[in-house]
């Protein structure tokens, strides 16, 4: 991508979680670092923001989120902060009310204040077992069986009313489970895959809380940003879908991604051990059609499970 020329204030919330400590160095790269502000609930100086603005900003504080939207001059907003599938059952009361209500302040404070764009992740997760489950379609029956997945679909249809009542420019994707090596994953279901490669690489070894059949959609972490980066380029006419876009990346179980690790980690052993997060796997389709994406708006994932090993493999190695 060319560095293009700083037109816009951006605002990131939930930007110490694993996509956000990716994406806010990826924004910065493109627009310039001045126009990026990394904001979350940890204290100011984080270490993962010294190159840039962070700030401190809770989701649930309407007036504080109007506050940087005015004072700054806040343009696009990337809303990520969240609770996650599996950390949002065990609390489901606190997941619906910072999922739903953060999301709302969100909506709200950017329909008063001319912030231009939103972008908003939704996720798998508004798909269960009555969905279907192979090459689950854009418009296939949601069934969100998880705190997590029911605050994603209403939050999909609250993003599409702002945008039919208010003339909100809100993009979204459905992103599948996040693969990354900067930041640990936040409390979901697909952590395992994430977890992997660290345990493989530190112990050699691996207990899986999913059996070693379960077959879940996942992508890689840099496919993610720039999926997120070219929706939210993308021009207006091609955005067909407000409330939110599937996206693919690749589809493997435990089983398939171990015996990958297998051949950059001699002797790795995986054992199983599924957990309560297996009943929120079973109910997630085992892949995702994104032929909506793609035809829209030029979707197309770079990486699939052997070039996001190999590249796990060699960045956690070199930050070893
Ligand atoms: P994460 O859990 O790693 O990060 C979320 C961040 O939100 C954390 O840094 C947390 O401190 C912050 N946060 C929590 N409560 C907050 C509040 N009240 N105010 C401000 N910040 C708060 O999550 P992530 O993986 O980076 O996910 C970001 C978004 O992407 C979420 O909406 C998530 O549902 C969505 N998503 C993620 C995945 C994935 O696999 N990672 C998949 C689908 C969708
Ligand atoms: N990776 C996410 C989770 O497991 C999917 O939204 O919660």
């Amino acid at each position: 991508m060319q560095l293009i020329k700083p037109d816009r204030v951006i605002l990131v919330t939930g930007a110490c979680g694993q996509i956000g400590t990716e994406l806010v160095r990826a924004l910065r790269e493109r627009y310039g670092r001045p126009c990026v502000i990394a904001t979350d609930i940890f204290p100011e100086r984080t270490s993962f923001f010294e190159d840039g603005l962070y700030m401190f900003l809770d989701v649930m504080d309407g007036s504080a989120i109007r506050k940087i939207i005015c004072e700054r001059g806040v343009t696009h907003i990337y809303h990520l902060a969240a609770i996650l599938s599996a950390n949002g059952e065990q609390n489901p009361k606190d997941a619906w009310e910072i999922n739903m209500n953060g999301l709302l302040n969100i909506l709200e404070a950017a329909k008063n204040n001319h912030v231009q764009q939103i972008f908003w992740p939704s996720s798998i997760a508004v798909f269960g077992p009555a969905s279907t489950k192979n090459y689950c379609p854009q418009d296939a029956l949601p069934d969100p069986a998880t705190v997590y997945g029911i605050s994603k679909l209403a939050g999909e249809y609250w993003c599409r009313y702002y945008h039919d009542q208010y003339g909100l420019d809100v993009r979204s994707l459905r992103y599948p489970g996040l693969i990354s090596h900067s930041a640990k994953a936040g409390g979901g279901t697909t952590d395992y895959a994430v977890e992997i490669f660290h345990k493989a690489i530190s112990d050699g070894t691996y207990e899986c809380f999913l059996r070693e059949n379960t077959n879940l959609p996942m992508m890689y972490m840099k496919d993610a940003v720039r999926a997120a980066i070219e929706l939210m380029e993308a021009s207006l006419e091609k955005v067909s879908k407000v409330n939110s876009y599937n996206v693919a990346g690749m589809s493997f179980t435990p089983l398939e991604l171990a015996s990958e690790i297998n051949t950059y980690v001699n002797n790795f052993k995986i054992t199983y051990k599924p957990d309560h997060r297996q009943r929120i796997a079973d109910g997630w389709p085992y892949f995702i059609d994104d032929r909506q994406a793609r035809a829209d708006w030029g979707w197309m994932p770079q990486y699939n499970m052997f070039t996001m090993t190999r590249d796990m493999m060699a960045k956690l190695r070199k930050n070893r």
